[in-house]
């Protein structure tokens, strides 16, 4: 819980993180932004990976003035380099060429998480949720977001190998001194079709915080095509009412 000093402002932070690539990270930051944003909550999208996947379903051009670069340097207000989307209360923090040296700048900066919650609250620019799309990988970036969010968000495709990254990314936190209860993995992309899916599907959902589970469903990749999040091109299907659970889940287990 993140507090503005002398008034009682809240603002919840879920960073969108797994060690591999291809999860459904982006497309489950960019749908659950426009889903939280439609139901009033001020939300910023901040697409930190410098594929910048999200601020192209968002229809927002990557910068390229490193203004993350900036803002992580000089702690500067972010306001100037936030875009509005087309959508009420959705505000998108595009992706940034900075982003793909951005150890190096952390890695010259004392005390880094403290100066990003500094950046993230100084804004004039309130949000009650920020949600974070982050890169792939175990980087110094990976842990300062780890660090500074309400929850870690961690999609997971039921395959032997997704289960074994979410033991590393575990592993890697708690060397990171970061409290691993801020964890939430789910499943994403799910074929119950696929007996390795179910298998691992009966396995692991009680240990899951979160129990709504994503099924695969090529609609998903018409993202693409429509560059819009799904629940606004698609609100009767079946994965956006999945969305829909995982954002009531989300509400529920950090009180947004
Ligand atoms: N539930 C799903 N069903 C089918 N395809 C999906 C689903 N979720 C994501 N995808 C597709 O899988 C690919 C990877 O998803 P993405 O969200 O970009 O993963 P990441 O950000 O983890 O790399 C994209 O082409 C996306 O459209
Ligand atoms: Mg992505």
């Amino acid at each position: 819980m993140h507090q503005d000093k002398g008034d009682t402002k809240v603002v919840k932070i879920v960073t969108v993180y797994s060690s591999k690539g291809g999860v459904g990270k982006t497309t489950t930051s960019v749908n659950l932004s426009y889903l939280f944003a439609t139901d009033k909550c001020r939300t910023l999208l901040w697409d930190l990976d410098p594929q910048g996947s999200a601020s192209f379903y968002m229809r927002v051009k990557p910068t390229l003035e490193k203004s993350i670069d900036k803002v992580l340097k000089s702690f500067k207000s972010i306001d100037k380099s936030i875009k509005e989307s087309d959508f009420d209360n959705l505000f998108l923090l595009p992706s940034d060429s900075s982003l793909k040296n951005i150890d190096f700048t952390i890695d010259d900066m004392k005390k880094p998480s403290k100066k990003l919650e500094k950046t993230l609250f100084q804004g004039e620019n309130f949000f009650d949720l920020i949600i974070i799309d982050s890169p792939p990988g175990f980087s110094l970036l990976n842990e300062l977001l780890s660090k500074v969010s309400d929850m870690i968000l961690v999609p997971v495709i039921p395959s032997t190998l997704s289960i074994n990254s979410l033991k590393l990314i575990n592993d890697f936190l708690k060397e990171c001194n970061i409290n691993i209860e801020k964890v939430y993995p789910f499943f994403s992309m799910a074929d119950i079709r696929k007996k390795m899916h179910k298998d691992i599907i009966n396995e692991y959902i009680d240990d899951f915080k979160i129990k709504t589970i994503i099924p695969y469903n090529s609609i998903v990749e018409q993202m693409g095509i429509h560059r819009t999040p799904m629940p606004f091109f698609s609100p009767n299907s079946s994965v956006t009412k999945k969305y829909i659970n995982l954002k009531k889940e989300l509400e529920r287990a950090i009180k947004i």
